[in-house]
């Protein structure tokens, strides 16, 4: 695994990045990230498709590939650091295997997300932004998810769940972790309650 630390302090006194060799980079596969970069270069304004792509390709901004696309861009770290805790479509950290997202749209707002999402942290035992201990289950409360008429919605990774209680839906989520395969990846299982489908 990479060091955060050595990564984060990898900064000159102009706080510019210094080059990847100055990084520990143990663990860190920088290839496909090599190939995005390779992609985009020569190119003007890529930072942030940079940054969206680097996240598609490891679920988030590890401190490694970060400071790669700075001395890419010859940008100090930190203004890749900023702009990439301005935007909240970026995570600086790893996501569970499942996502958890509840909507806190004005209508599910006003139709008991706050109470959804309440019980269904006390169930997974985290909060919103947070990853269960087994990185199973990330939780996010998140705006509207476009199913306001099935208000309170919430989804687990691409599945919507209507019309819920907080009841029912920590009940979703066990029926979801129930369908899990015993390896707990949940390749080709499908929750056990059928779920609310967009309309
Ligand atoms: S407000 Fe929740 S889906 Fe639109």
């Amino acid at each position: 695994m990479w060091e955060t630390k050595a990564t984060r302090t990898g900064e000159n006194s102009h706080g510019v990045a210094e080059h990847p060799p100055m990084i520990d980079m143990e663990g860190f596969d920088a290839e496909p990230l090599r190939e995005l970069l390779a992609k985009y270069r020569g190119q003007a304004g890529t930072l942030i498709p940079l940054l969206q792509g680097t996240q598609e390709i490891y679920g988030f901004l590890p401190d490694p590939a970060m400071a790669i696309i700075a001395a890419e861009l010859d940008q100090p770290l930190s203004a890749l650091y900023g702009v990439a805790t301005f935007y909240a479509q970026f995570r600086l950290v790893p996501r569970g295997k499942h996502v958890v997202r509840i909507c806190h749209g004005t209508a599910c707002h006003v139709s008991g997300a706050p109470l959804v999402s309440l019980e269904v942290g006390r169930h997974l035992g985290i909060e919103d932004g947070e990853n269960t201990e087994d990185m199973l289950f990330t939780l996010e409360n998140v705006a509207c998810l476009g199913a306001c008429g099935m208000a309170p919605v919430m989804m687990i990774n691409d599945r919507t769940y209507g019309k819920l209680t907080a009841d029912s839906a920590v009940k979703s989520i066990k029926e979801f972790r129930t369908s899990l395969a015993p390896e707990g990846d949940g390749n080709g299982s499908q929750p056990a309650a059928e779920p609310e489908e967009d309309e």
